[in-house]
Parts: structure tokens; sequence; C-alpha cells
């Protein structure tokens, strides 16, 4: 679908590593370019007409991002370098100063760092408990599940919206809904979901949510802090500077701007702002539900074809995403890489960032296939066809 719009695609690569970054269409490359080419002044600065137009384009990607997501307020939209930035942010400027020792956070082995190590800080700093959310024998988290985790210290929840190696799409809706009657916040990482499925922040009624720009066809280097108004006026600016203050004439009397300046402290990533609104109104031009459709056509053809792969086991095999991880049988999945890329089939080995998953599925690296809607069947039926000849990967692994 839409490959034309994909300047990389023009080359002879197979890209099937959509979850660790996605490709960038032409329109968004030129939009940046265009910022860099014809107006890249500084923005909320100038008193100036080409300061003016940044200031314009700035604040309508924050538009942008208000309705994709269904925020309610502009001022709810912070732009951050991008997901890991965002939910250190939330650990740190929120829950570091709302905490207390004994107090549990929930989270679940198949997080990625990003949703884990801010978390774990709390816990070193503060004596917070950071405890799993048992996984089912899908490697899926049940509301049950949670139900029989959470207890009067449970303060809160923080998980992805779909996770990066098995691909689970989680019941956000009715885990916020259970949670907010026993007093809980509900923090929701993003990053994978928001390429691949509606998100709609009134709708799943999260407290926070973090996602990065570059997975949804954005550029790198930017990504959004959603924060219910009321929450995000008591997260307190990890990063002080120019720009998100009002006055200062000595520490006793230092004056904030008000959201959402207050938490976009020094020069922003204005390209990237303006690059990631471009961006976000290509996927809605094509549609998510579409995009949706299309990438489940996909992974059912790529998963029904795997299946007949004697010497390969799927890791996922139930998942909502396009994202199938798979080991060869006594490969180590990086040697598959390397063979693949060989054949300039780009896929990702490891553990992806993913590493306490291990604890729950066994396996510490796995080959991870995700697939995006430009992706194809053809790539599907050349990448099985090199993963067939168990003694071509042998010979041609190193
Ligand atoms: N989080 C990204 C991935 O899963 C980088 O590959």
């Amino acid at each position: 679908m839409n490959r034309e719009d994909f300047p990389l695609l023009k080359n002879d690569i197979i890209y099937f590593d959509n979850s660790a970054t996605s490709l960038k269409p032409k329109c968004v490359i030129d939009k940046m370019n265009d910022y860099y080419s014809n107006y890249s002044a500084n923005a909320h600065r100038g008193d100036y007409d080409l300061s003016f137009k940044v200031d314009q384009e700035y604040e309508n990607t924050r538009e942008i991002v208000k309705n994709y997501i269904n925020a309610e307020y502009l001022e709810e939209i912070i732009f951050t370098s991008g997901t890991t930035e965002s939910l250190n942010m939330i650990a740190s400027g929120f829950f570091g100063n709302l905490l207390e020792a004994g107090d549990e956070i929930l989270i679940t082995t198949s997080e990625h760092a990003s949703n884990i190590l801010p978390w774990f800080r709390l816990a070193n700093k503060l004596g917070v408990k950071v405890n799993y959310i048992p996984l089912d024998d899908n490697y899926y988290v049940t509301l049950d599940n949670i139900k029989k985790m959470v207890k009067a210290n449970t303060k809160l929840i923080s998980l992805a919206g779909i996770t990066n190696v098995i691909g689970d799409l989680r019941p956000i809706k009715e885990i916020t809904k259970f949670a907010h009657q026993n007093n809980i916040f509900v923090v929701v990482d993003a990053a994978q979901m928001i390429p691949h499925e509606k998100v709609d922040v009134k709708d799943l009624d999260v407290d926070f949510l973090a996602f990065s720009g570059h997975k949804i066809c954005g550029p790198t280097g930017i990504g959004v802090l959603y924060g219910k108004l009321e929450l995000l006026e008591h997260l307190e600016p990890i990063n002080l500077g120019g720009g998100m203050n009002e006055s200062f004439d000595s520490p006793e009397q230092t004056y904030l701007k008000p959201l959402p300046t207050r938490l976009e402290a020094g020069t922003q990533n204005i390209a990237g702002v303006i690059g990631l609104g471009e961006a976000i109104k290509y996927i809605d031009k094509i549609g998510i539900e579409k995009i949706k459709q299309y990438e489940h056509e996909l992974r059912k053809y790529l998963i029904d074809k795997l299946l007949k792969i004697k010497h390969i086991d799927i890791i996922n095999l139930e998942s909502d995403s396009g994202i199938v991880a798979f080991n060869v049988n006594n490969i180590f999945s990086q040697d598959v890489a390397y063979y693949l890329n060989k054949y300039n089939i780009c896929v990702r080995a490891g553990n992806h960032c993913a590493k306490i998953l291990k604890s729950s599925v066994g396996v510490t690296n796995t080959v991870r296939v995700s697939l995006y809607f430009y992706n194809t069947y053809e790539e599907i039926d050349n990448l099985i066809e090199l993963l067939s000849d168990y003694d071509k990967i042998l010979r041609e692994m190193i």
C-alpha cells in the first residue's frame, strides 16, 4: 500500500523492522526540508514574519495531535524527544513527587526498557515496589490477572498499549475503568500502538500516554507526552531554561509559564514537530483502520507460511499487530538476521529492549519481523523462501 510515497523503497530493500522505526514518506521529508530551507527561525521567540510562520506550523502540529488522539485541550499535548523522554518525565516529574515508600507500581515482564527503568529508579529512590501482572498462556494481560494483583497500596498501572515483541493489544479501556474505581493511575506507553491502532485518550480514559513520531512515519527525536490537564499541572518540569519561564529574579522569585510551554524548555525540535504533524496527516489520510486491516491480513499470511517450516518456532502465535517473533532451531537470532541481510532483508534480532520478557517466555533472543502498510505479500514470499532452506542458512549465516 502507498509504496511510491517512500523514497527508501526505491532501493532494493525489504524493510521488516517497523517496530524499531518506520520509513518516512516524501511528504514528511519535504515538509522538514521546507522548514530548513525557507523559514528555519526559532519558535515562540521572534517578532518577525519568519518566526510567526514557525509558531503557526509548530502550534498547528499540537492541534493535529490533539485531534488525532482526541485530547480535550491543546495544553495536554507536550512535545518531547520521544516515548522514552515522555515516560521519564511522567515517572520522575509526577509520580516521583507523589509516591511513597511501600506504594506499588504494576507493570508486566513484556514491557520495553523505557517502561521499566524509570519505575525501577523510583523503586530505588523512594522505596516503592514494582510488581508484575502475570501474563496468560499467550503472554497476554487480562483484567482478571490485574484484579488478582491489585492491593490497597497499588497506585499505578503502567503498560504498553501494544508490546514490542509479543505484539499484544492490551484492553486499556477496561483496565482504566477498573483502575480508576480503585484510585489507581494508568500510564500507557503507546509507542507501538499509535502507528497501528486508533488511540482515543478520552475513550480510553488514560491518565498519561506517551508515543514517538518516528514509528508513525514521522521524524526521529520527536514524541508526545499526553496527560490529563489536572494531572499535568502537577508534573514538575525536569528541564528548566529558556522559553518556559515567565520571569526570574532570584530562586524565590522564579515564575514559570503555563502549560504546555512550561514543559518544553529550550529550543525544541522544531523540524521534528512540523514533520510529525505532516506524518499524522499522512496516516490519517490513509486511515488507521485500513492500515490495521491490511497488516492483519499480511500477518496471517506470514504466520501461515512460517507454520509450514518445521525448523521455525513462532513465539507469539497469537497477536494483534504485525509483529511476529520467532527462532530458527539451534541458530542464534542475530545469525539469522545477518543471513537475511545478505538478501537486503531488514529484521531485528536480540531481546528488543524487553530484557525481562525471558522470565515469562523462556527465550532470551528472537528474530522479529514487524510489518507496516507498505510491506507486501511478495516481500513475505521472499523471506519465506530464504527461511525455508535450513542448510542454506547454516552455510551462509556467517
Ligand atoms: N523500541 C524499538 C523496538 O522495539 C526500538 O525495536
